[in-house]
């Protein structure tokens, strides 16, 4: 079932999230949902509070866009935690939940997260590369910070203010532009 993706400046974007007791039926359920939501908006990562639950839960698949076969490669991670971070690296970065926004971001080149799978099973998720800037950033939605909190204050209140001229001007803003390549979106 298809979700609606809660767009900023929504406060549900702005909490913490709760974690999962149990991995249920529900869960399960709620995960595939979050899947088909994420493929229907082309995203490669998205958060449970982007579809307005305030549970500790990420979907992400980088396989469409790190390589060229667009080969799928769906991970579900419940309740997870960093184990370490180290390096750096800067992605293209935009989110579903911040339209027209993407920016470079410095994020942890390599992260160690540790987590739930959809079965209930502790699983030890090792990210490079974008995965690694797709756990940050969706585990940084689960504690209701986005890429626009990330920000310079400066950027972040122009992005306030043509968001908020948005709401009157819809349709005479053109979709964002990319010069630098494939984006991560989440
Ligand atoms: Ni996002």
């Amino acid at each position: 079932m298809l979700m609606k993706i809660v767009e900023y400046p929504s406060p549900i974007l702005k909490q913490s999230c709760n974690p999962v007791e149990s991995v249920n039926a529900d869960i399960r359920k709620l995960i595939s949902d979050m899947f088909e939501t994420m493929y229907a908006a082309n995203g490669v990562g998205l958060a449970a509070p982007q579809v307005g639950i305030q549970k500790n839960i990420v979907v992400i698949d980088v396989g469409r866009l790190e390589n060229e076969q667009t080969k799928p490669d769906p991970i579900a991670i419940i309740n997870p935690t960093f184990e370490s971070q180290e390096g750096k690296i800067t992605w293209e970065e935009g989110c579903l939940s911040l339209p027209e926004l993407i920016v470079p971001m410095e994020r942890s080149a390599k992260v160690i997260v540790n987590a739930l799978n959809a079965d209930g099973k502790a699983v030890k998720i090792l990210g490079e590369q974008l995965l690694a800037v797709a756990l940050q950033h969706e585990i940084d939605h689960l504690e209701g910070i986005l890429l626009v909190d990330r920000l310079s204050r400066l950027k972040r209140e122009l992005y306030r203010k043509k968001q908020s001229k948005r709401s009157t001007l819809e349709e005479t803003i053109a979709p964002p532009s990319n010069p630098v390549g494939k984006p991560y979106l989440g």
